[in-house]
C-alpha cells in the first residue's frame, strides 16, 4: 500500500507540472484529493485491511503523501497564476514605457521666501522668535505706544474677538514680547501671520505674512538700520538693486521710514510695475520709540534699536513677478509647482 502512495505522488507530480489552466488544475485537485472518490481517499480506504501493528506507520506515510500532493498542486497553482498575471500585464500596459514619478510635496513659495530672509539674518546672529496670532490689546497696541482711543488704532482695521483679544494686525507686538522676555541686547526676527479687515483683491488679503526685525543694544543708530535694509534687499533681489528711505510715521518708531527698493523691471526708470516711480515699497521701519523701550523695561538712555516690518507675500510677488496675492493662498498645485 505504501507503494500505491508513492506511485500516486509520482504521477500527480508529473500531471500537475503539465497542467496549463486553472480549470484543469481544479479538476485534478478534485480527482486526487476529493473527499468522496478522490484517489487518495480510495487508497486510504484500504487502511482497515492493514494489520494493526503496521497501521501507525502507514498513517504516517499517508500524511506525508498528502503533504507532497498538496505541495505539487500548490506549485502548479502558483505557476498558473503567475503566468496569467504576466499575460494580463502585457495586454494592458506597455511595461517598457517609462513610469510616472510619484508626486512629492514641496515647500510653499512663501515658506521659501521666509527661509531666505531667515538665512540672511541667522548668518548675522539674529534669532527667530514666534508669538501668538491671537494677541492682547496690550501687546498689539498699548505697548507699542498706541494708547486706547488713539486714532492710529483705526488704521489697523483689526479683527476683535468676543473675549476682547484680537487677531494681531502686525508682528510689532513681538518687539514688546521679546524685550519683556529677554534682557538687552536682543537681535531677533519674528515671522508670522497677521490679520486685517481688508477686502480681498489682487493686492490685499485679510491674512498675510510679516517679518518683524528688531535689534536693540548700546549705540545702535539709524545707520545700522540702513545697512541691514540695503544688504537684505541685495540679498533678496540681487546686487544691482538700490534702496531708499522715505520719511514716514509709525507710533512705535522715531524717526520712521518707509523702505523702498529700486524696481527690477525698469531698473528705476519708471514702468507699469512701479507705477512710474522707479521704486517699490518694501515695508516700514524706524528707530524703536523710547516709550516702547521704557514699557518693556529697557532704559532708553542706555539702549537704542531699530525695527522693521516686511511683508513676505509682497517680497515673493516681487521676486517671482506675481500680480495677485490670492494665488498664494489658493493652493493650486499647478501654480505652486512652478517654484519647485
Ligand atoms: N508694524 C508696521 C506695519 O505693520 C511696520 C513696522 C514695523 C514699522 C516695525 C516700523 C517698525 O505697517
Amino acid at each position: 500500500m505504501s507503494d500505491q502512495l508513492d506511485e500516486l505522488v509520482r504521477t500527480v507530480r508529473e500531471r500537475a507540472a503539465a497542467v496549463a489552466t486553472a480549470a484543469d488544475l481544479e479538476a485534478l485537485r478534485t480527482e486526487i484529493l476529493g473527499r468522496k472518490g478522490g484517489a487518495l481517499s480510495r487508497v486510504m480506504a484500504g487502511l482497515a485491511k492493514i494489520p494493526a501493528a503496521e497501521r501507525a506507520e502507514f498513517g504516517r506515510r499517508a500524511n506525508e503523501a498528502k503533504r507532497a500532493l498538496e505541495e505539487a498542486l500548490g506549485a502548479a497553482q502558483a505557476r498558473i497564476e503567475g503566468a496569467a498575471l504576466q499575460i494580463d500585464l502585457s495586454r494592458q500596459y506597455d511595461t517598457t514605457f517609462p513610469g510616472a514619478a510619484p508626486r512629492t510635496g514641496s515647500r510653499h513659495v512663501l515658506r521659501r521666501t521666509l527661509e531666505d530672509v531667515i538665512d540672511f539674518f541667522r548668518s548675522r546672529g539674529f534669532a527667530v522668535v514666534l508669538g501668538p496670532e491671537v494677541e492682547s490689546e496690550y501687546h498689539a497696541f498699548e505697548a507699542v505706544n498706541i494708547p486706547a482711543d488713539h486714532p492710529a488704532r483705526d488704521n489697523m482695521d483689526t479683527f476683535y474677538l468676543p473675549s476682547g483679544s484680537l487677531l494681531r494686525p502686525h508682528t510689532s507686538s513681538m518687539q514688546v514680547r521679546t524685550m519683556l522676555k529677554y534682557p538687552p541686547p536682543v537681535a531677533v526676527l519674528a515671522p508670522g501671520r497677521v490679520y486685517r479687515r481688508d477686502a480681498l483683491d489682487a493686492s490685499h488679503s485679510f491674512m498675510f505674512h510679516q517679518i518683524e526685525g528688531l535689534h536693540v543694544d548700546r549705540g545702535i543708530t539709524f545707520a545700522h538700520l540702513k545697512g541691514f535694509a540695503a544688504d537684505l534687499c541685495r540679498h533678496l533681489f540681487g546686487a544691482r538693486r538700490r534702496t531708499r528711505f522715505r520719511p514716514s510715521y509709525f507710533q512705535f518708531t522715531e524717526p520712521s521710514a518707509e523702505v523702498d527698493v529700486s524696481c527690477g523691471v525698469c531698473d528705476g526708470a519708471g514702468c507699469q510695475t512701479c507705477k512710474g516711480s522707479g521704486w517699490l515699497e518694501m515695508g516700514g521701519s524706524g528707530m524703536v520709540h523710547p516709550n516702547v523701550l521704557k514699557g518693556a523695561g529697557y532704559d532708553p538712555e542706555v539702549y537704542s534699536g531699530w525695527a522693521f516690518g516686511l511683508g513676505t507675500d509682497r517680497i515673493a510677488m516681487l521676486r517671482h513677478n506675481i500680480h495677485d496675492v490670492r494665488l498664494f493662498f489658493e493652493n493650486d498645485p499647478g501654480f505652486l509647482q512652478q517654484f519647485d
